[in-house]
């Protein structure tokens, strides 16, 4: 995977976590108890990208740890996967206040973190959680439609969902969110097909890394009870995302 905006070279997600919570790049450190730098396994293939941390996260530190915590949770169980197979993290770090959005200047102050998170876990699918999430990968994303579809991303794969705050507000978003969760098994499948034709071969452990995945995948499609449904799908294009990361900065209002 090469990288075009890394300035900062945090070794490890640990080093991340040290610098995240002394970080003053932005306004929001005035009002945070806790940054929340992420949590799960360092090692999943899965990186799931919410917008910001809320009451509950800031007095823990920890990333979804309220109400949308817990559908986030039942959201997984349905796959079958427990937040030990998936990395979870935020666009920003601290909290915004009265959990607003998070404003353009925010985003793009805590971005090299979030940038070096993505290069250390090397995930192949990221899965964004809500509008904010979706546009830092795809600025001409709108949640309403792209919610549930899985996008050729860089080499990655790009399975935007819609936020579970929202499937909280609003029944019929749940159930959306129950049925897009599904493709999730599918959406690590594809991100293995574009891997094998795609990525460079730089990992010497990328064939062992196809293995366990592969295995993952054949663990969860026979978990499933919509397996089968979901091999249906399978003969749908991946839709090509074309978008550059200068266009992305642009919609956020960095530029
Ligand atoms: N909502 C988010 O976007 N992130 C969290 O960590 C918690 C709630
Ligand atoms: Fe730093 Fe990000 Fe927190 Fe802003 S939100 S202070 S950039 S860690």
């Amino acid at each position: 995977m090469t990288t075009t905006d890394t300035q900062h070279s945090w070794e490890s997600i640990d080093a991340i976590a040290t610098a995240v919570r002394s970080c003053t790049a932005c306004a929001l450190h005035n009002g945070r108890t806790n940054a929340v730098s992420g949590s799960g396994s360092p090692t999943a293939g899965i990186l799931i990208i919410g917008e910001g941390p809320g009451f509950n996260e800031d007095q823990q530190g920890l990333p979804f740890v309220g109400r949308s915590g817990k559908l986030l949770d039942e959201l997984l169980a349905e796959v079958p996967l427990t937040r030990d197979d998936v990395f979870i993290t935020n666009v920003v770090k601290c909290r915004p206040p009265d959990n607003r959005d998070p404003l353009p200047d925010e985003v793009a102050a805590c971005r090299p973190y979030l940038q070096r998170q993505m290069e250390l876990l090397d995930p192949r699918v990221i899965v964004t959680l809500g509008r904010h999430s979706l546009l830092r990968f795809y600025p001409e994303g709108k949640i309403s439609k792209d919610h549930g579809k899985i996008f050729a991303w860089e080499g990655r794969i790009l399975f935007p969902l819609y936020h579970p705050a929202a499937g909280l507000r609003n029944p019929a978003i749940k159930q959306e969110l129950q049925q897009d969760v599904l493709r999730l098994p599918e959406a690590l499948q594809e991100s293995i097909r574009i891997s094998v034709n795609q990525r460079e071969p730089e990992e010497e452990n990328e064939e062992q890394r196809n293995e366990t995945d592969l295995q993952l995948v054949d663990s969860l499609s026979s978990q499933t009870a919509e397996a089968e449904n979901a091999e249906a799908q399978l003969s749908e294009p991946i839709l090509k995302n074309e978008t550059t990361k200068e266009q992305g900065d642009r919609q956020l209002g960095m530029f």
